[in-house]
């Protein structure tokens, strides 16, 4: 007998508002059309593009999002720091100094086949950020990956990696330490999604970037206007979030439950048609 295969969403960083209400406005549909079983999220940039407040944690739990994975700024609001302490479901990179507040692993279940929450298939989140041209400085990635797989339990087989990076060869020799050891290596950050989703030996589903799920007219979430000044001037500007061409950016895993090989891997690039510029909620 073998079990369905689960379709789980992992979404690249949610920028600001605009990346919030495209999840709001795509994520239930999705989960319902494409009958997913898990969503998962990078949420570094969903306050004002930097940073993750209660507020906007429990708005994106409301949307669908099950798993929240965090990156470079994890701790750039203090107001989440108790939510770190609380919540199974709130993760930031592993590879952060030990006295740093919060965990970078969360293992949740999924829906069960009848849509029940939590009665499925237990699926392990890790979070890990770089060492290349990224701060703050974190221990190797690589090493702490080996020292979490080795201390998570037997059954959970679903294991799936956010790895926080900046450069695409740390993030493609992560896919290939990794391989045949998880489910998923999915890269966030450079906010780019690229277009080299593959299934690696011994069934590990990869991406360098799941892009960004926020708005696209600008530069990596920011006003293109206020990017462009800075850069011709050499002056600082207030990089505020832009508006227009909202997307929702990540991909959709399909994994065997009783092994977790993954055995397909599709990107999702999707426009939110619905979204306003200047709404609020
Ligand atoms: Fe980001
Ligand atoms: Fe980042």
């Amino acid at each position: 007998v073998t079990s369905p295969l689960l379709n789980i969403l992992i979404l690249g960083d949610v920028v600001g508002r605009p990346g919030r209400f495209a999840v709001a406005n795509l994520v239930p549909a999705l989960v319902a059309e494409r009958r997913l079983d898990l969503v998962v999220a990078n949420v570094e940039n969903v306050a004002d593009g930097s940073g993750l407040t209660p507020t906007l944690y429990q708005k994106l739990l409301g949307a669908g999002v099950d798993v929240m994975t965090m990156g470079d700024h994890a701790f750039r609001r203090r107001e989440i720091f108790d939510t770190y302490q609380t919540s199974p479901r709130l993760i930031r990179p592993a590879n952060f100094p030990p006295e740093a507040v919060g965990k970078g692993v969360a293992v949740v279940r999924t829906r069960s086949a009848s849509g029940e929450p939590d009665a499925g298939t237990p699926v392990a989140v890790i979070s890990l950020m770089g060492q290349m041209h990224m701060r703050p400085s974190v221990d190797s990635p690589f090493a702490c990956a080996d020292r979490l797989l080795a201390g998570l339990p037997p059954d959970v087989k679903v294991r799936l990696v956010d790895f926080h990076a900046e450069i695409t060869a740390e993030k493609i020799a992560m896919g290939r330490h990794l391989a045949g050891r998880v489910s998923a290596v999915v890269g966030t950050h450079t906010h780019v999604q690229t277009a080299d989703e593959q299934l690696l030996p011994g069934g590990t589903a990869y991406l360098t970037d799941l892009g960004m799920t926020g708005p696209h007219d600008g530069v990596l979430g920011r006003r293109a206007d206020r990017v462009l000044k800075s850069m011709l001037t050499g002056m600082p500007q207030a990089f505020d979030v832009s508006e227009g061409d909202p997307r929702l950016n990540g991909v959709i895993v399909r994994i065997d439950p009783a092994t977790g090989r993954a055995e397909g891997i599709e990107r999702v690039s999707l426009p939110d048609t619905r979204q306003v510029p200047g709404a609020r909620d």
